[in-house]
């Protein structure tokens, strides 16, 4: 007997987590969605992972190309979270443009400037489960600023991190 899937998003919302923007590119085609399934792995050797829906339209670039960055966003970033979760009808490759500062680091797939912590990661392996596909992933390069706070999102609200960075110092 299956659960109630109305329980199961209600308790999902309580899983408060960074906001990231998965970026890819596959020859000159790049990618991206808005994503909060990532997880660390493991320290030794670095690895993450990430969860993507296997109806994502970033999904067959992140799939062929074997590499993808996590980006973590920051509170300034929250048009973009949108953007790259199809909220404003833009699609594919167009959602990089007139929005966002690029770069790139070692893999060579779109890095967003501006973020707390950017992971530029090598696909080691992937596996399907259910509507999507964990994509473990080696991390072969780390940009870190420490000036930005992460983005978090919350029983289905954007939350920014600062404010949460302030209420820990604050006690
Ligand atoms: C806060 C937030 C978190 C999300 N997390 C994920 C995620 O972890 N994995 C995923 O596949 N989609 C996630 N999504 C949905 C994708 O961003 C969205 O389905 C995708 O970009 C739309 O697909 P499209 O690129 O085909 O338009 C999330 C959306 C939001 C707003």
């Amino acid at each position: 007997m299956g659960i109630d899937l109305g329980a199961f998003k209600k308790g999902m919302r309580h899983l408060a987590a960074s906001v990231t923007l998965i970026t890819t590119r596959l020859g000159e085609e790049r990618g991206g969605l808005t994503a909060t399934a990532v997880c660390s792995v493991s320290a030794e050797p670095p690895q993450l992972l990430v969860c993507v829906n296997r109806g994502a339209s970033a999904h067959p670039l992140i799939v062929a190309s074997r590499r993808f960055c996590v980006n973590v966003l920051a509170p300034p970033h929250r048009k973009i979270a949108e953007r790259f979760a199809g909220m404003d009808g833009i699609e594919g490759d167009a959602r990089f443009a007139d929005m966002g500062e690029w770069g790139v680091l070692a893999t060579g797939v779109p890095v967003l400037k501006g973020c707390p912590v950017n992971f530029d990661c090598e696909t080691l392996h992937t596996m399907v489960a259910g509507t999507h596909t964990i994509v473990l992933g080696r991390i072969v390069e780390v940009a870190l600023d420490p000036t930005a706070a992460p983005l978090l999102y919350a029983d289905g609200k954007f939350v920014p991190g600062d404010l949460f960075q302030n209420a820990l110092a604050a006690g």
